[in-house]
């Protein structure tokens, strides 16, 4: 009769998938992030919170931090300017954020990812 092992190695796999995510978090340099939205004018059209013609950064953290992939649709949406429809119905090639840094980059994703 097989016995059945316990899945040590999938209890040590999650902790460093848990230790790698709060790592991930903690490295979010918010300021800077903040920072880096204001100089590009994001906030005319997102809150954080506050939906204005964009959707609340919240929201959008909600629904790409489930997402495997969340992390690079954003770095994606924010450097392609793809098609962003506006409340009122029309579309316009989404704003390309501006920075001199990919990590300044990243930095500002993981933020929003972190909301
Ligand atoms: C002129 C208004 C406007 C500005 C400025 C703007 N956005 Fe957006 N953004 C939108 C709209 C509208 C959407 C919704 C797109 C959709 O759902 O098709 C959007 C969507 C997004 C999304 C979600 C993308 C997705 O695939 O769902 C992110 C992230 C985002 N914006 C970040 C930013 C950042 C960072 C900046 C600053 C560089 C910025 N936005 C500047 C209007 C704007």
């Amino acid at each position: 009769m097989k016995r059945h092992k316990p899945s040590i190695l999938n209890t040590i796999l999650a902790a460093f998938l848990a230790l790698f995510c709060l790592s991930a978090n903690a490295e979010v340099d918010v300021d800077a992030a903040k920072a880096l939205a204001k100089q590009n004018g994001c906030f005319r059209c997102h809150g954080v919170d506050k939906d204005k013609d964009g959707p609340a950064w919240k929201k959008i953290a909600a629904k790409f931090k489930v997402d495997p992939k969340g992390e690079e649709k954003l770095l994606h949406h924010l450097s392609s300017g793809e098609k962003a429809k506006f409340p009122d119905g029309h579309e316009e090639p989404h704003m390309i954020l501006k920075s001199d840094d990919p990590k300044e980059t990243q930095n500002l994703v993981d933020w929003i990812l972190s909301l």
